[in-house]
């Protein structure tokens, strides 16, 4: 076609997988174009990690203050509009900043819905109508959007996806929540803290059920006690706005049937890959079930397509995206990589914090590891006092007769940040032994992971003797 343009890498999505695919070709010397639908930055830096963290954040301060001895606020309370207009500043602030390392690393950037003609052009139909670009390579990096049940109605104002959550400016007083995954449990702890009501509604045995056992316990009990309602192995049948408030119907686990009402209910039963409209099966681009099926190098089965993040299936996680997004520029750049997926850290930003990475307890023995366990609790940790979060523990499972760390699991305050310490400790294959001698400052956080690391060989300085 006359005046098409032609490109060595065209990338579909402009999400944390795809903009970081783009900016790390255009690196390695690839003329580049970069295709977004709706706001560089995609599902996290516009309606999902970042706004949330930014609201979390306003939520956590409202609840410390709240519930602190020492500061004494008469009449405190949250203005939501402005929570809201901080977050879309927030929100602004990083999608802005994506543009601008769009444009500073040449990259073409399209505006619009991208579909493919054939193997090598990719049609975008925009606001100033269509075009056609040509591609050597393209890359698809469409993400998710939040997955529904039958019987359930989102109408996007009583009961609403995370996304419109992002948007309500009164504090609901009773809220619904089904799905006690990562979404789930952020947005139960957030709206806990502004005053909710909040209740949770899972069918699996456990909420952040992918998680170490410990873990999980441990934040259960916790989220109990600030208040909020619990309900495992417990299933949705419908749930139905009436006279602009909500009735959810679940059958718990003795099979008996309850009727909650509420004014809000948030659904959160997972995500589902997007690839619609992009004219995929045209392509004979082959799935493994509903994910885009891919090879380490990030390839599909047709040669100069790929595919990277929540497309791809596996864990639907930004820092997962960013990381295949490198893999695929590279390979397609001619350099030979792969994705490794064993040492990815998982986050989650509950009241307090999950962090970990690696094997849990289970899987290891699953795999039929023999292990050594250390475990040390917040409450032994003077910062952790003197900050006034004790709650929590650190677990640290490594092989037993070659010392190698092979999972990291955290509970606590700051648990988030901490596990970078980890993540580069396993990303090094340390061994218990390394860990439990690296001098940690005092006071800090991060003195507990090397106690927990000396637990594990019997020998923690602050903990009673084991025998
Ligand atoms: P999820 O897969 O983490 O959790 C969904 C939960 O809903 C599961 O526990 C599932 O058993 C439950 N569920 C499914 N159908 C149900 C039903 N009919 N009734 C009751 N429970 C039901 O998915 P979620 O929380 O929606 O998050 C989507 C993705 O976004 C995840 O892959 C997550 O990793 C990612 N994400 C990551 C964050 C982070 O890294 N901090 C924050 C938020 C999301």
């Amino acid at each position: 076609m006359e005046g098409k343009r032609i490109f060595d890498v065209i990338v579909i999505g402009g999400g944390p997988g795809g903009y970081v695919a783009a900016i790390r070709a255009a690196q390695l010397g690839a003329k580049t174009l970069l295709i977004e639908r709706d706001q560089l930055g995609g599902t996290c830096v516009n309606r999902g990690c970042i706004p949330t963290k930014a609201m979390l954040a306003d939520a956590k301060l409202y609840d410390h203050v709240k519930h602190s001895s020492v500061l004494k606020a008469e009449s405190l309370r949250i203005d939501m509009k402005q929570l809201i207009t901080r977050k879309n500043e927030v929100v602004k602030r990083m999608a802005t900043g994506v543009q601008f390392l769009i444009r500073n690393n040449g990259i073409t950037f399209s505006q619009g819905k991208a579909k493919f003609v054939d193997r090598t052009t990719i049609e975008v139909e925009g606001q100033n109508g269509k075009e056609q670009f040509e591609g050597k390579s393209i890359l698809i990096a469409t993400g998710s959007v939040s997955a529904e049940i039958p019987n359930v109605d989102v109408d996007g104002k009583v009961i609403l996806t995370s996304t419109e959550m992002l948007e309500i400016t009164s504090i609901p007083k009773e809220l619904i929540i089904i799905g006690g995954g990562v979404i789930g449990m952020e947005f139960a702890c957030l709206f806990n803290s502004l005053g909710s009501k909040v209740t949770v509604i899972e069918m699996l045995p456990e909420i952040i059920s992918t998680e170490d056992g410990e873990l999980i316990r441990g934040l259960t009990t916790l989220l109990k006690k600030k208040g909020i309602q619990i309900y495992t192995e417990t299933k949705v049948k419908e749930a139905k706005v009436k006279k602009g408030r909500t009735e959810v119907s679940v059958v718990d686990k003795e099979g008996k049937e309850i009727l909650f009402k509420a004014e809000k209910v948030l659904m959160a039963v997972g995500r589902f890959p997007y690839t619609e409209g992009l004219g995929l099966e045209k392509m004979n681009v082959a799935f493994d079930g509903k994910f885009i099926k891919v090879n380490e190098k990030m390839e599909t089965n047709i040669p100069g397509i790929y595919a990277i993040g929540d497309v791809t299936g596996r864990q639907m996680l930004a820092h997962k995206a960013s990381a295949e997004g490198i893999v695929a520029a590279e390979n397609i750049s001619g350099r030979k990589t792969h994705a490794d997926y064993s040492k990815i850290p998982n986050c989650i930003y509950t009241f307090p914090e999950v962090a970990s990475i690696g094997l849990t307890e289970k899987q290891a023995k699953e795999k039929g590891l023999q292990v050594r366990i250390g475990r040390y609790p917040f409450q032994s940790n003077g910062r952790a006092l003197a900050m006034g979060e004790s709650e929590g523990f650190i677990k640290v499972i490594a092989d037993k007769d070659l010392g190698q760390v092979v999972g990291v699991h955290i509970l606590g305050d700051h648990a988030t940040d901490m596990i970078g310490g980890p993540v580069l400790a396993m990303g090094l294959e340390t061994t218990v032994e390394e860990m439990g001698k690296t001098i940690q400052a005092h006071p800090t956080l991060n003195e507990a992971l090397s106690e927990a690391a000396l637990d594990a060989m019997k020998e923690a300085i602050h903990l009673p003797q084991k025998k």
